[in-house]
């Protein structure tokens, strides 16, 4: 990506150590983004500020937070307010439940919601003030095609990326003339290792609903640079996405509770 977005070549990634952060991670190192991570295992995230620091001449930073606590948002917050300053925030940490609404703990509901909405909302937010203050900046807020249609059968992880999606399609347009650009990224499922590492069967999903990292991140940056506010990564998610906004609920149902059955989970 060139220079035409943000003045300031710094990028803030939260979740950078691994999945589709660790590939936003990788590829704004190739394109000259000096880089600041989140996540929360600092020796994860060391050997990813290593590894990028090897492979690219670029000034990595890295911040050890857990963004479902109010000291990590701060530590985050705080970054975002200080030099050198932050051209590019993607807010892409984000998690699920693999238990259903009625039989998870609620403290693990209350986290996810911190997390996945709590977290977009304050780092959003503490990330305008200097960017309309400069007249330029970039907001990528991870969402997922799961946040389109009807809510998946037992899940508020659709309804937290419900929230992450209608909340930068309402913040885009109001900072647009600002010089500041705000775009939720929907991927389908995503080959990331988080399925594995969470211990979901999804042998049974079948293999053309999976995407790349680095096609999603491609796509989302080629969107971004064609001023989208909603960023749908491949042809394939566009097309269930069209028929999520028109086909008829009772039929999604359905069909979701079908797709939940074969993934083991919500889904992403
Ligand atoms: N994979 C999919 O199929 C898919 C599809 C659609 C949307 N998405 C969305 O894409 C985003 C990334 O997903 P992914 O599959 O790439 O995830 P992932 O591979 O599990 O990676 C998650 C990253 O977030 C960090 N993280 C997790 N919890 C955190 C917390 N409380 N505070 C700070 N950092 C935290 C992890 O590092 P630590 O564990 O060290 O903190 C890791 O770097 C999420 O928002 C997800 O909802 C994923």
């Amino acid at each position: 990506m060139t220079d035409e977005h943000a003045s300031a070549r710094c990028a803030l990634i939260t979740g950078a150590s691994l999945g589709i952060g660790e590939a936003f991670a990788r590829r704004l190192a190739a394109d000259g983004w000096d880089l600041v991570l989140v996540a929360r295992d600092a020796g994860r995230l060391g050997a990813a500020a290593a590894e990028l620091t090897r492979r690219y001449d670029r000034r990595i930073e890295t911040i050890s937070a857990d963004l479902s606590t109010d000291d990590g948002c701060a530590a985050v917050e705080r970054r975002l307010a200080a030099e050198p300053p932050v051209g590019m925030l993607v807010n892409n940490a984000g998690t699920s439940l693999n238990t259903p609404f009625v039989r998870s703990a609620v403290e693990d509901e209350a986290r996810l919601l911190r997390l996945n909405v709590l977290a977009v909302l304050r780092l959003t937010h503490a990330a305008l003030t200097p960017m309309i203050r400069r007249g330029n900046g970039i907001v990528i807020n991870v969402s997922s095609v799961a946040g389109f249609g009807v809510p998946m059968p037992g899940s508020t992880y659709s309804a937290s990326k419900a929230w992450v999606t209608n909340f930068s399609e309402s913040i885009g347009p109001s900072v647009a003339p600002l010089g500041v650009r705000v775009m939720a990224l929907c991927p389908g499922y995503t080959r990331t290792g988080y399925h594995e590492r969470a211990g979901i069967n999804m042998s049974r999903m079948p293999a053309w609903m999976w995407l790349r990292t680095d096609d999603v991140v491609d796509e989302g940056l080629r969107d971004l640079r064609k001023g989208k506010l909603v960023s749908v990564p491949s042809w394939k998610y566009k097309v269930v996405v069209a028929g999520l906004r028109h086909a008829p609920r009772r039929l999604l149902r359905g069909l979701s509770r079908d797709v939940r059955g074969r993934a083991g989970r919500a889904g992403d």
